[in-house]
């Protein structure tokens, strides 16, 4: 075989510079916990019980906080409160105290939290900018009587942080003018018009609010699919520069709570323009940020430095077919990795490119080059690198002329997940029928695709492998699937397979990576 690996341990270099760095904080955490099985070593999870949405996330003074959707009493959805963690780096993170709690106007649904530059609320104290937190406010009583006016938008600010918050005396600030499902305020600040701008769901489309001081907020647009009457959640608006061509495009996110590509609820977007009042796109041109079954309600950090100037973003690894019976015990829900996002031109379209942040750099241990080589009898990666189940893999193939790309993720008991690229089909996908533990849901164990968006000689995978999850960034991340998964033993044979046709790997690289906990 025309094979020529050169494998490099840098575990103990990599070790050592972690442990120099002192501004990385890794939490305290009891004995057994974050070892359990099935328990994700790089992705966020609570120490226990449930999670879903990110909420909240916002960047002040070098804190990257992530809030979220969190029953602190059991694994199962219930009355939601928010959790809180930071982290200076998106990869190691602190766990803090629960930030909110429900209230007599009822639970905490999602929401987002803004940096009020300059006290526009006037709820900074001592001359100091706010933390504001747009939510929802779900009322059970008014849902259990039958009203439809029980989910209304609300406010809490903090003056230390995000450590403590305080719910705003005159909530809710919008009221439901007898829409079942109202929910989910993102908020950003329009500079050119100098408000505030807030984008959130009314059942089947996303309505745009505006706001001199976040309190008093009047309606200027909505914007969803004629005769389309699918649930959307979680919407978020803002503006990203064209790679190409410096041009200036608003992206509207929403996710989609049910017949998604793949089935069950997924994260799209549209690409458009903002007149300050109003998202002008076609509503016919709904994208998808991720095809896998397992990326729902990602949105976006707010208050990334201009000198930064990243688009970053997260989702919920789950999907609300089966998230409520997955097969973990202590704690249940993680989220995917944080992701970078960029907008580009195709022809006379626009699409995001999603990346894995570089900051995931410093989780690499071992690091393994592949050069150049025609595949024929299978490409065992799993052994030319250190690694305990979690890897990184970026490999690029010749597009083969027919069959297939398989990269197999397998343990001894036969059961596999299977991620690749079909060129009869000219499909991505990731298999995992027989990936172990499925018989929770119907809609669990299954064959799932994404389109190919590029038509290039080069097939390129960039993959991070966890102990229950793949992310699959396929064509420099135009194409991305999430997926969770639950083996009996964990997988720790990662091969390329050649069962069917030979494949020829132009370049790659192996990597092993460490927890975070
Ligand atoms: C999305 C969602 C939101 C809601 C929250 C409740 O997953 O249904 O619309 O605010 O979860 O936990």
């Amino acid at each position: 075989m025309r094979l020529l690996i050169y494998c490099i341990f840098f575990t103990q270099i990599l070790l050592a510079c972690r442990n120099s760095d002192s501004v990385i904080s890794v939490p305290e955490t009891p004995e057994n916990v974050y070892i359990e099985q099935h328990r994700p070593q790089f992705h966020f999870t609570p120490e226990a019980n449930w999670m879903n949405d990110p909420n909240g996330m916002v960047y002040h003074e070098g804190e990257y906080h992530l809030f979220y959707q969190y029953y602190p009493d059991s694994t199962g959805w219930g009355p939601m409160h928010w959790g809180h963690a930071v982290s200076t780096d998106m990869v190691f993170w602190e766990h803090l105290p629960v930030a909110l709690y429900p209230d007599s106007l009822g639970y905490i649904f999602s929401g987002s939290v803004v940096m009020d530059h300059g006290n526009t609320s006037g709820l900074g104290t001592d001359g100091k900018d706010p933390m504001i937190a747009i939510f929802t406010h779900h009322n059970m009583d008014g849902e259990r009587t039958g009203t439809l006016t029980y989910q209304t938008q609300s406010i809490a600010y903090s003056n230390d942080n995000g450590r403590t918050w305080t719910k705003y005396e005159g909530n809710p600030v919008i009221a439901n003018p007898g829409i079942k499902d109202f929910r989910d305020p993102k908020v950003i600040w329009d500079d050119v018009f100098n408000r505030w701008v807030m984008v959130f769901a009314a059942y089947d489309k996303a309505l745009i609010y505006t706001s001199a001081d976040l309190k008093d907020w009047t309606q200027t647009g909505s914007f969803g699919i004629e005769g389309d009457t699918r649930l959307w959640e979680c919407p978020d608006l803002f503006p990203m520069t064209v790679e190409e061509t410096g041009e200036i495009k608003w992206v509207l996110i929403t996710s989609i709570q049910k017949d998604a590509p793949n089935g069950g609820t997924a994260t799209s977007y549209f690409v458009g323009d903002f007149d300050g009042e109003q998202f002008i796109g076609d509503p016919n041109n709904q994208k998808w940020l991720d095809y896998g079954k397992d990326n729902y309600a990602l949105v976006t950090w707010a208050n990334i430095p201009e000198s930064d100037g990243r688009t970053l973003a997260l989702g919920w690894m789950s999907n609300w077919q089966y998230a409520q019976v997955v097969p973990t015990e202590a704690w249940r829900s993680a989220m995917t990795l944080p992701r970078s996002l960029t907008l580009h031109q195709m022809g006379d379209d626009y699409v995001i490119k999603s990346a894995p942040v570089k900051e995931l750099e410093k989780l690499r241990t071992s690091d393994a080059r592949i050069l150049s080589a025609v595949i024929k009898e299978g490409l065992d990666l799993g052994a030319i690198v250190k690694h305990d189940g979690l890897l990184e893999l970026d490999l690029t193939f010749k597009k083969p002329e027919s069959g297939l790309i398989d990269i197999h993720l397998s343990n001894e008991l036969e059961e596999y997940v299977s991620i690749g690229y079909s060129a009869d089909d000219d499909i991505f996908f990731v298999d995992r029928t027989f990936s172990g533990k499925a018989d929770f849901s119907d809609d669990f164990a299954d064959f799932h695709i994404a389109p190919r968006m590029r038509n290039s000689e080069e097939v390129r995978f960039h993959i991070f492998i966890d102990h229950s999850s793949v992310e699959v960034f396929a064509d420099d991340g135009l194409t991305s699937m999430t997926e969770i998964f639950f083996p009996n033993k964990n997988y720790m044979n990662f091969t390329i397979n050649t069962a069917i046709n030979e494949v020829e790997l132009l370049e790659g690289k192996v990597n092993g990576l460490q927890r975070i906990w």
